[in-house]
């Protein structure tokens, strides 16, 4: 045979050889890197690393803490502003265990203490979406800068021995695949309890708990167990699926303000079967009876007489909710052509009346249907407090009332309620403790080495 034909054939035997592995390995590749875009949908990491307007993962997102503001960091694959350097296992204890590369603690406002329960193939699909197809921006994002003792990111590790559990989810055998799914998002991706569980006052989650109910400063997170009064035990599967991926269900809930945007970023954006299996573990957390919700019905719908405000005879708050609310909600908060009823509305049977004056403070903006407008600039604290006294009198639980303070420290945007004023001073003298601790540690350590 001539020699060149010789060589030519087998080159290309050896071609073929070798670029069917590695075309199966790139087609691998990209479907690792395609579900990694999906989990990091899930886990929402665009909601807080990407800055309003700013370019994707390039951080500068402030997250308002009660210790103060803290900056999400640039994720992207840059090497001089983000994360490009990042080995695997330098991902995997940033995004589980809260270190960074340089061994730093990070803040559990980065909510590592639910991601340590990503397991090992899901960290390796994410870490190849960040650094294959995410674009890098050179950009730094702004620097953190706390109060002494938090500016102390040691003292993290201190927390970090008491609150964080960094062990990936382990199945449960006795309870089925689609429970087992939904328990895994749950706990970890999906960051549920971050929002939904009460805190202690060192600001970790409170065990025993899981999803009862927290306020988050502006917005109240409301009691998501299975127990039928307190918490959404009487809401079918469907009520739940559909609040998740469209903010709507079928027994009147609207979801507003970080909910909304939490469905609108990432619920949504789930395959169904996850949302199905995130339902089906969720309907079975154990019922816990606290921040109940009050029940449905207490009064019959009130007919309001239109004759009574137009001859003046009405309160001020009837008088400003006919002026700026009854041509969506109707004169008898009954609702209609797709706008929710006001009567019996889940805002308004909340064991705080916060979610009510936030949803008239900052209005609604679902990513579909209709829009509530923000009522910001044109009602004033006083006249706020008013409307949202007498929506609850009228329509929900006339025990929960507010007042023109909290309505003015709810418009200064998540000004510290009075329990996390609590919780602060708390967590100064826990963050105090913690540095002794860890100093205590360290000189006993050091002294110890030094006798052998
Ligand atoms: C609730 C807000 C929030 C969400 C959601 C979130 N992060 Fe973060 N993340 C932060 C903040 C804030 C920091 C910086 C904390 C600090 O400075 O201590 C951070 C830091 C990080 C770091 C460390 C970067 C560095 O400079 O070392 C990585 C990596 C990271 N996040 C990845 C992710 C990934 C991946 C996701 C999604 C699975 C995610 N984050 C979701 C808030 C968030
Ligand atoms: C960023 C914070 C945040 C996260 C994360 C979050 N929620 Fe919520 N959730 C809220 C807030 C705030 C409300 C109240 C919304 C309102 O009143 O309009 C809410 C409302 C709800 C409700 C309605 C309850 C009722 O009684 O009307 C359900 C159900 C719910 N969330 C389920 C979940 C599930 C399941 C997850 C995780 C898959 C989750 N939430 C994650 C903040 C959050
Ligand atoms: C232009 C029509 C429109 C006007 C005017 C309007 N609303 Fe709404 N409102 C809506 C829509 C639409 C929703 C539900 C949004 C959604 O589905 O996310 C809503 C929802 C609500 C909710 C439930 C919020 C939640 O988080 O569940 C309350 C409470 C409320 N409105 C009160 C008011 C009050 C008080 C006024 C007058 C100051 C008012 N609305 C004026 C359209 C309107």
């Amino acid at each position: 045979m001539n020699k060149m034909l010789f060589s030519k054939i087998s080159g290309m035997a050896v071609g073929l050889l070798l670029s069917v592995p590695a075309f199966a390995q790139q087609a691998q590749e990209s479907s690792l890197i395609e579900k990694g875009q999906y989990l990091a949908v899930a886990g929402d990491c665009g909601a807080c690393h990407t800055a309003a307007g700013g370019k994707a993962f390039a951080g500068g997102f402030a997250v308002d803490t009660p210790i103060g503001r803290i900056y999400s960091t640039n994720i992207t694959p840059s090497k001089i502003a983000g994360i490009g350097n990042y080995t695997l296992e330098d991902f995997e204890k940033a995004v589980r265990k809260g270190v960074r590369k340089d061994g730093s603690n990070l803040y559990p406002a980065m909510p590592y203490t639910s991601y340590s329960k990503i397991n090992d193939q899901d960290m390796r699909a994410l870490y190849a979406y960040f650094m294959q197809r995410v674009i890098p921006v050179d950009d730094k994002a702004p620097e953190t800068s706390l109060p002494f003792p938090f500016n102390v990111r040691l003292s993290m590790a201190g927390w970090n021995l008491l609150f964080a559990d960094a062990k990936p989810y382990v199945a449960d055998n006795s309870k089925s695949a689609e429970w087992n799914r939904g328990a895994y998002l749950v706990q970890g991706l999906a960051h549920c309890s971050t929002c939904h569980t009460p805190r202690n006052p060192l600001m970790a989650e409170e065990k025993g708990k899981d999803l009862a109910g927290a306020s988050l400063g502006t917005w109240f997170a409301p009691n998501i167990t299975s127990d039928n009064q307190a918490g959404i035990g009487n809401w079918s599967e469907k009520d739940l699926t559909s609040y998740l991926t469209t903010g709507r269900s079928d027994n009147g809930s609207q979801a507003g303000g970080p909910m909304l945007e939490a469905i609108d970023k990432s619920f949504s954006k789930l395959s169904p079967d996850d949302v199905k299996a995130i339902a089906t573990y969720i309907r079975q957390i154990s019922p816990q009876s606290i921040n109940p919700t009050s029940e449905v019905a207490v009064n019959p719908r009130p007919e309001i007489s239109e004759i009574a405000i137009m001859n003046g005879s009405a309160s001020e708050g009837a008088r400003l909710y006919e002026a700026h609310c009854a041509t969506c909600h109707q004169t008898s908060g009954q609702g209609g052509n797709g706008l929710p009823a006001l009567y019996n509305n889940a805002a308004l049977r909340r064991p705080v009346a916060d979610n009510a004056v936030m949803a008239i403070l900052d209005g609604l903006t679902p990513s579909s249907g209709q829009a509530m407008p923000a009522f910001n600039n044109t009602l004033d604290s006083q006249q706020v407090a008013t409307l949202t006294n007498y929506l609850f009198k009228t329509f929900g639980d006339s025990k929960v009332q507010t007042t023109p303070e909290r309505v003015k420290l709810l418009r200064e945007g998540g000004s510290p309620s009075p329990l996390i004023a609590i919780a602060k001073y708390g967590m100064i003298a826990g963050g105090v403790i913690i540095i002794l601790l860890v100093l205590g540690a360290v000189i006993f350590f050091s002294r110890r080495k030094r006798m052998k």
